[in-house]
């Protein structure tokens, strides 16, 4: 298999606070898992991060503490370098945008753009404070959206419906630093012609969406500024922390940050090739025609990613001999939110990951964040679902299954492999198992499709824990110790598989069951059936994962603001109310698709007497198949209404779970149709 060259980056987070668990799911822990994968098949990967140390968010920080902003970064920076460290991050490098070669980087795209003509100055009107004496910066002005009408838009930017303005469009505008009605006042900045891209970004996305499959909602934000047509940007401020403009006559102006920061990327890969004393290594990545950059960010970043940047370079490559690659991909996440809300650090809503791992250690965050990734809508992070990912899964069914194994082959064969005998059909079926779900895994995260791949790892654990109790080896032991060693060998070959392939998921202690196991990693496309030889000699084993008791989970829950919690607001019915709607169970005796719909499908069910035809949005969790002969509850008293042309008598009782696939309640055989359900 060819081997590939590849760029990674993960968003640069602003030094001006702690990282939250949010920021872990949206931009970082699905790169790392994947760079992790990608470093295993043998690719030539690097992974490129730090932080974000300019604009406006650091000097809000630093005027709230009333300290310059160099003590803000200096103290987030490391702050943030040791947790994402702890947290079992994999950066090639975690740099920063205040390092002398960032600003020379920065300035020398500025100054390519300016020579060539491309950067237009104007005049325009922007907020200035006559209180504060000073112009405003984007985010000190808050008002409402002049499209969406949300009410805490920033001045040139709406972060609920991501539409981009100009300041003069904002209604109501406030300046966040004197609560005044800031007075609009002429200033001249320095434009980006983001508008002649247009085209050429449109042709670059199509084409990446046609060759690589962009997802979804990345699509529909880039649609939006398309339709609604690119516009030049002031890519200068008038602040005095930043960069400053290579020009002269500037004082005052600095660049502004998004303009920077994306070249952060670049900056820290310089540093790190200069850190290799390969001064040069940087160009393979970002200039190697066969290189393919992906950008890991979250859904608030995506029109700099997919839009901004790329214009960028592609304006360099238009005015240079040598050319930058544009991102291949930006898979975007969207939001994690904490017990059902925003992570909001003045209400005291979530929880930093530093101190997350002063309390639990660093794999059950990843294990529960991975297996819950908003990569298609915004997920939660629950406490209860920490405990029970941690004690149902990875304790009870990935730890447990290695335990067992373990005192086997401790207590029967000397904690040396066993050979393999004759195999009966289901240690084929776990050997089978062992060479298909490494590939299958391999194909989700080449896609980016990281939760199911986790999901994944776990179903194959839970068929090991099967193949385990199905093949008794406490029976056999008795009976023919060579079948039980036939067991045990599986057994531990699968433990390899699975140290392997969860080990970009949960790292630590994927690297204690190579060390239990004697033995390394394997490429990727190497892990099989045969990765222990027999004979092999293990080493001793300890216990994974720890189980979390109840009352730790409720301290945690107790320090939530009571004020904050959400109560959900229950609506009683009286039970006269509840006795109208008439449950019964009906029997499903077709099911066919409905053209032109992808979520309904056509089905027949029986009740006593009748059969009814019910629409029912199930067809993106069931094939029309997989539903006959099923008993399932109904609505039977629903009106009739036409679904896509198509009568509905009825409704079909389902739930979803925590992976959005619905289930139908479903009762046994012995049940008869048309039974009433009280
Ligand atoms: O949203 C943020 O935290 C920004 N600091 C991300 C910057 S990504 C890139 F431009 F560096
Ligand atoms: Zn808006």
């Amino acid at each position: 298999m060819n081997k590939e060259k590849v760029l990674v980056t993960s968003a640069l987070p602003y030094a001006n606070g702690p990282i939250h668990l949010g920021h872990l799911s949206g931009a970082y822990l699905p790169a790392d898992i994947y760079v992790r994968y990608k470093r295993l098949k043998g690719d030539d990967i690097i992974y490129i991060c730090g932080s974000d140390e300019h604009g406006v968010p650091i000097t809000i920080s630093a005027d709230k503490e009333k300290v310059s902003p160099n003590v803000i970064i200096d103290r987030y920076h490391e702050k943030n370098k040791a947790a994402f460290e702890k947290f079992g991050m994999s950066f090639d490098i975690y740099s920063r945008t205040s390092l002398p070669i960032h600003h020379k980087t920065a300035q020398e795209f500025f100054k390519k753009f300016h020579e060539n003509g491309l950067l237009v100055e104007k005049k325009s009107m922007h907020f200035y404070d006559n209180k504060a004496n000073m112009f405003l910066p984007d985010r000190y002005v808050e008002g409402t959206c002049p499209r969406c009408g949300y009410e805490e838009a920033r001045s040139d930017e709406c972060e609920k419906c991501g539409s981009l303005y100009e300041p003069q469009e904002l209604l109501n505008p406030k300046s966040k630093i004197s609560g005044d009605t800031p007075e609009l006042k002429e200033t001249s900045h320095w434009y980006f012609p983001l508008g002649k891209y247009q085209k050429f970004l449109e042709d670059y996305i199509q084409e990446m969406n046609s060759n690589y499959g962009w997802k979804d909602n990345v699509l529909q934000y880039c649609k939006g500024w398309f339709k609604d047509g690119l516009k030049d940007r002031a890519v200068t401020r008038d602040l005095d922390w930043g960069i400053k403009v290579p020009l002269p006559n500037s004082e005052g102006k600095v660049i502004y940050v998004w303009f920077e920061a994306v070249l952060g990327y670049i900056s820290a890969t310089k540093i790190f090739s200069e850190n290799l004393n390969k001064p040069d290594l940087w160009k393979d990545y970002w200039q190697g025609k066969d290189t393919k950059y992906i950008a890991f960010i979250g859904k608030d970043n995506v029109v700099f990613h997919t839009i901004i940047f790329p214009a960028m370079l592609q304006a360099w490559n238009e005015n240079s001999e040598t050319k930058f690659i544009l991102p291949q991909n930006v898979p975007a996440n969207e939001f994690l939110n904490f017990e059902g809300k925003k992570f909001s650090k003045s209400r005291g809503w979530g929880i930093d990951v530093d101190e997350f791992l002063e309390l639990f250690p660093a794999d059950p965050l990843r294990y529960t964040l991975a297996s819950n990734l908003p990569e298609n809508k915004d997920t939660d992070f629950y406490w209860k679902e920490f405990q029970a990912k941690n004690n149902n899964e990875l304790a009870d069914i990935l730890g447990n299954f290695i335990n067992r194994t373990f005192i086997f082959a401790g207590k029967h064969f000397n904690n040396e492999v066993p050979s393999r005998n004759e195999l009966s059909e289901i240690d084929n079926k776990m050997l089978n198992d062992l060479q298909v779900y490494p590939r299958k895994i391999a194909e989700l995260f080449e896609n980016y499709k990281i939760k199911d791949a986790v999901l994944e790892m776990m179903n194959l654990t839970r068929n090991a824990n099967k193949y385990f109790n199905d093949s008794e080896p406490w029976v056999t032991v008795k009976k023919d110790k060579s079948i039980c060693g036939t067991t045990i060998n599986i057994c531990l070959q699968t433990i390899y598989t699975l140290a392997e392939i969860f080990s970009p998921v949960i790292p630590f202690s994927s690297k204690k069951i190579f060390s239990m196991l004697n033995s390394e990693p394997t490429e990727w496309l190497s892990i099989g059936i045969n990765n222990l030889k027999v004979g092999h000699k293990l080493n001793k084993s300890e216990i994974l994962f720890k189980k979390i008791e109840d009352d730790v989970i409720q301290v945690q829950l107790d320090k939530l603001p009571s004020s904050e919690i959400v109560k959900e607001k229950i609506h009683e019915i009286s039970f006269e109310d509840f006795s109208k709607i008439k449950l019964k169970i009906a029997k499903i005796v077709s099911a066919e698709s409905i053209k032109k719909s992808n979520k309904l499908l056509k089905l027949k069910v029986e009740l006593k007497n009748e059969t009814r035809q019910i629409i029912a949005g199930i067809a993106q969790s069931y094939s029309p198949e997989e539903l006959i002969n099923k008993k399932v509850v109904i609505v039977s008293n629903l009106k009739p209404a036409k679904l896509f042309g198509e009568l509905s008598e009825g409704m079909i009782l389902a739930v979803e779970n925590n992976t959005g696939k619905l289930n139908v309640l479903e009762v046994d055989e012995n049940i008869a149709i048309g039974t009433d359900v009280r």
